[in-house]
């Protein structure tokens, strides 16, 4: 019988487990006696103290480090550690792993965000990254994520509180797959839409542009900075300061000569002023120049206005390589090489570098000047007070991970309806004919043979535009979505809906629904002198009309500003404006076909010419469709 010997052994092993256990914790209990709390890892602490007491214990190339962000495809997980790197962006088009589209899932987002931030957490004082992306309509640079209309179109709805929604829910799909910090919203006063990057601005007037500003970034961040600290919130930033929609010719990153600053800040400052006071915590310099002096450089602009009248105690980004477009500063001497321009930038205000690639260099430079001087140190410890500050009321000290429980709302039906809502209400009627005795908006849901056409109506990546999966966007089928002719069909499933791309085969249809418009584009590419229809458009149409010579057209223009339709539009019975709707296509068929009316109103005039740019004395007279314009499915064109 050897059972018992084996009992008693087994009793006492656990015996001297217990003890052990008791003596080792009664033991770290003696050895650690009640220790204070680190003021700056202290959660109850005050966000000023904890500030001061970081930065009391960092050293100076601690501090620089704050002042770098490294674009992710540039930058290791040791780099953060080694150089102590305060920020790491994703730029458009960047992604996970083998930088392939087919790699930008949530998921691996969410690794490749983790696996940096433990790299920052593994410094001597552990000091948390903030982490950008572009979420500017949606977190639109991972596929399956949720992507809303783009600004223009959210400015058409005028309202305020989906667009607020719109921000909680992006917010909410950001940090489910680790960035914590959003470059968005775009507070651009969009003034000539030859610019491209008239679709990420809410539209021309700056009291829209500012109350839909600030509901973006009430969504993003709270609606007060104590909230900013819930995992579900992330970081806003306001760009590109100030008065980008302005320069000549709609040129991007172009230069500012028909007015002086102070003109600028008349018209744009209720936009930064209601930015500041919603608690904006960053906001971005802007490429272009005003009178030849580069925003990066205007210490009048950023610590004159923004910093010291404004109240701005977040802290200024540059824009990517920005700073290296300085070639003078304030004072109009000139500035040139990669030392003095960091240089001219920091002491005009920007306190945190864009440097993608080379900031290793820019990190070696920025310690050079503040080692010889030519950047004070206390203008370093404003800079690093201002970033440090944003990182604790973030609470990225107490939640620098991923917030495991946001997956689910990753891509959700609850955000998908959201957008879906706001693609109604982003369209705008603009041409409402009468035929046969009746408005023909207020026909459609009868019509029972619909005819749809177009390269817009079955696109994806058209339907979105720039800033989608990609820097510039794609045409095609780049991320899920349903397409407006799929919602077309699932919403008037009760009839015969044919697609041609082409528009043949049009013959016997009560109605040819032409989807036509713009491609994808974004920042400088987008720039242009013609926006007239494209050949292929116009030929789309054109088949149609030789097919049936009676049968009503309607166009619906998919693209991020108005297009030139003067001489075409006669022959159309209806024309919609529906910007740039993203991935919730039927929204589009809710308001056709559905119970849903037209409410969205212009947030932009549309020209009959783009001369009308040119001679600006006499805009008036080139107006197709004012500012505020739209028809409701019963009212006719006038
Ligand atoms: C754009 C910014 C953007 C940044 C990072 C720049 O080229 O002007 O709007 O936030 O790149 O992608
Ligand atoms: C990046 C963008 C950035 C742009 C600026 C691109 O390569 O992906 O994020 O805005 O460069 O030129």
């Amino acid at each position: 019988m050897k059972k018992k010997p084996l009992i008693i052994s087994v009793f006492l092993i656990i015996i001297v487990t217990v003890v052990g256990i008791i003596i080792v914790k009664y033991d770290g209990q003696t050895e650690q006696p009640a220790q204070k709390k680190v003021v700056y890892l202290d959660p109850e602490a005050l966000i000023e103290d904890r500030v001061q007491d970081l930065l009391s214990k960092m050293t100076v190339e601690e501090k620089v480090g704050q002042l770098i962000q490294a674009e992710e495809k540039s930058v290791t997980k040791d780099d953060v550690k080694d150089y102590y790197l305060g920020s790491i962006l994703n730029g458009g088009g960047s992604f996970p792993e083998l930088n392939v589209e087919e790699s930008s899932t949530r998921e691996l987002w969410e690794e490749m965000v983790d696996s940096y931030q433990d790299g920052a957490l593994a410094t001597r004082l552990g000091i948390p990254l903030i982490y950008g992306v572009d979420a500017v309509h949606g977190h639109n640079n991972v596929k399956g994520a949720t992507i809303f209309p783009h600004s223009v179109g959210l400015g058409s709805t005028r309202n305020i509180d989906l667009i607020r929604e719109i921000g909680k829910a992006t917010a909410k799909e950001i940090k489910s797959s680790g960035p914590n910090w959003t470059f968005a919203p775009t507070v651009a006063s969009v003034q000539d839409i030859r610019w491209g990057r008239s679709y990420e601005g809410f539209g021309e007037n700056a009291t829209l542009v500012a109350d839909m500003g600030v509901a973006y970034i009430e969504g993003f961040q709270g609606t007060s900075i104590s909230d900013l600290k819930q995992t579900s919130k992330v970081v806003a930033t306001a760009k590109h300061f100030i008065g980008e929609g302005y320069t000549d010719g709609g040129k991007n990153q172009g230069d500012i000569t028909q007015y002086t600053e102070e003109e600028i800040i008349e018209m744009d400052k209720e936009i930064y002023e209601k930015a500041v006071k919603a608690g904006v915590r960053t906001v971005m310099a802007s490429f272009h120049s005003i009178q030849g002096l580069k925003m990066h450089a205007n210490e009048r602009l950023l610590t004159g206005f923004l910093k010291d009248e404004l109240g701005f105690d977040g802290f200024v980004i540059s824009d990517w390589y920005g700073i290296q477009q300085i070639t003078i500063d304030h004072n109009g001497n000139s500035v040139s090489g990669l030392k003095e321009q960091i240089k001219v930038s920091v002491n005009a205000g920007v306190d945190m570098l864009m440097q993608p690639e080379n900031w290793r260099e820019t990190f070696k430079l920025t310690l050079q000047l503040v080692n010889d001087n030519e950047i004070t140190m206390e203008r370093l410890d404003d800079a690093v007070s201002r970033i440090l500050r944003v990182k604790f009321e973030a609470g990225l000290f107490e939640n620098p991970k991923t917030d495991q429980s946001l997956a689910d709302s990753f891509g959700s039906e609850e955000h998908q309806s959201l957008a879906r809502q706001a693609v109604s209400e982003s369209l705008v009627l603009l041409k409402n004919d009468e035929v046969n005795g009746q408005p023909i908006f207020n026909q459609l849901p009868e019509m029972d043979k619909i005819f749809v056409a177009g390269k817009n109506a079955d696109d994806i990546g058209n339907q979105s535009g720039g800033w989608t999966i990609t820097w510039q966007g794609e045409s095609g089928d780049i991320t899920d979505g349903t397409t407006i002719v799929e919602g077309i069909k699932e919403v008037a499933s009760n009839k015969t809906v044919t697609y041609d791309v082409n528009g043949k085969g049009a013959a016997g249809y009560d109605v040819a629904l032409v989807v036509i418009g713009e491609e994808p584009y974004a920042e400088t590419d987008g720039d242009t002198n013609d926006l007239n229809l494209k050949q292929v458009d116009l030929e789309t149409i054109q088949n149609i009309r030789t097919e049936d010579p009676n049968i009503p057209i309607i166009v619906i223009l998919v693209a991020g500003r108005p297009m030139i339709v003067t001489e075409q539009m006669d022959d159309w019975s209806g024309l919609v404006a529906a910007w740039l709707p993203g991935t919730e296509g039927a929204g589009v068929a809710d308001v056709l076909f559905g119970d849903k009316d037209f409410t969205g109103k212009l947030p932009i005039s549309w020209p009959t010419h783009l001369d009308a740019y040119d001679n600006r004395d006499k805009f008036d007279e080139y107006i197709l469709f004012d500012y505020g314009f739209g028809l409701s499915k019963s009212e006719v064109t006038p």
